[in-house]
């Protein structure tokens, strides 16, 4: 599914609708809401119970020197043994990760997956002087990153100092299974012309050899680390998305003599405007006599394959009054890369109810614009009839 069609705006207008609000709910996410939040819990990756969302947050009770050391994150490695964490860990599956952050108090933010299930793996304790966080009996799933936020407080009032934060990547290796595992057979990604867009598909080890692949045809697909690089963190990132990169993809793993594919991921191609539309309005004439036809038109100049959407106000509207509109877009002469979309508005043999505002609004995926005309209607000249000759 390559480009879509200028019909499908609205489709787009939705799904680009989801994914502003997937955004502003990951935001929120980030900005530590989610303890609030509501939250839909996703299917579960073959596990039976769902407590609801998991605040990985320890309360704090005691008022903090307004002055803290940096947040230092420790691996508790053997009973009593420390080791300071760098960028990634490894864990094998089964195992325990057991992490320690200095602070007091601090808060922990966990891989989602985690923080929707609260199956017991998982426990945060805030001690004396530093928070510990501890899973148990992990599994590959529980890969991804873990994130201990010093708090600041004032008497009970507590923010996170997110500057402060020290965060690990941690691998849980899994035997079985290269990727966390999905709970979805395919992804949808939307690509926007030069947004990064991530094909996350994430590997429990970090020594598994992974490559993109295309389905039709059947081939790798390159990755040159610049229009496409792959992070063992993260999955591929497109960096600047082209309609040649839509189409169905999927990662490959191989690690000794395992090999498994991902989660497929149907990437559709969007033109994505670069600013809302500006339309122009222009009616026929200013004033129009009754019985004459009217003729409003919109036009919007802006990139080419992007879609315009057209609606109107009219002041015949609240009575039903039916005019019709023609809409067109194409390519302007001699501009380049130019597109000029108009909708005309026709009001045929006009009346006293048409007189007034016209308002035309041109919608594309980044925004809507209004822009009004108004019209007069002037009564039709009065036929006077000649004074017939009294008889006399
Ligand atoms: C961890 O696994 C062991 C052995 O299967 C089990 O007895 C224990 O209850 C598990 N612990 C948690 C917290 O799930």
């Amino acid at each position: 599914m390559p480009l879509v069609s200028s019909s499908g705006w609205r489709w787009r207008l939705v799904l680009s609708t989801l994914l502003v609000c997937a955004l502003i709910f990951e935001l929120g996410e980030w900005l530590g809401t989610r303890r609030t939040a509501p939250k839909q819990s996703k299917p579960k990756l073959g596990k039976a119970t769902n407590k609801g969302p998991r605040a990985a947050t320890t309360k704090p009770k005691t008022k903090a020197a307004p002055a803290q050391a940096p947040a230092v994150l420790t691996q508790v490695v053997n009973r009593g043994k420390f080791k300071k964490v760098g960028e990634t860990l490894s864990v094998p599956t089964g195992g325990t990760l057991e992490l320690r952050c200095r602070g007091k108090p601090v808060q922990w933010a966990v891989p989602p997956y985690l923080e929707e299930e609260d199956d017991g793996r998982l426990r945060i304790v805030q001690h004396e002087r530093y928070g510990a966080l501890t899973l148990v009996n992990s599994t590959g799933a529980d890969t991804g990153e873990y994130t201990c936020y010093p708090m600041y407080c004032e008497d009970t009032d507590c923010r996170k100092e997110y500057n402060k934060a020290v965060k690990v990547f941690v691998f849980f290796p899994d035997p079985q299974e290269l990727f966390v595992p999905s709970s979805d057979y395919y992804e949808v990604i939307q690509l926007r012309t030069n947004w990064p867009t991530v094909l996350p598909c994430q590997v429990t080890s970090p020594e598994a050899e992974v490559t993109l692949h295309r389905e039709f045809p059947p081939v790798e697909v390159a990755v040159d680390g610049t229009e496409i690089s792959f992070d063992v963190k993260k999955g591929f990132t497109i960096h600047r998305p082209r309609p040649h990169h839509a189409g169905a993809l999927y990662c490959v793993a191989s690690l000794g003599a395992l090999r498994q594919s991902s989660t497929k991921y149907m990437l559709i191609y969007v033109n994505y405007p670069m600013a809302p539309p500006a339309p122009v309005i222009q009616a026929s004439s200013s004033s129009v006599t009754v019985g004459e036809n009217l003729r409003v038109s919109c036009t919007v100049m802006g990139e080419q394959n992007v879609a315009i959407d057209f609606t109107w106000e009219y002041p015949g509207q609240q009575i039903g009054r039916p005019p019709y509109t023609q809409e067109s877009a194409g390519p302007v002469s001699g501009g380049a890369a130019q597109q000029q979309s108009q909708s005309v508005l026709l009001v045929d043999e006009v009346r006293d109810v048409d007189q007034g505002t016209y308002t035309c609004t041109a919608h594309n995926l980044q925004g809507a614009k209004s822009v009004s005309a108004t019209v007069k209607v002037i009564p039709k000249a009065k036929v006077i009839p000649k004074a017939k000759p009294k008889k006399p």
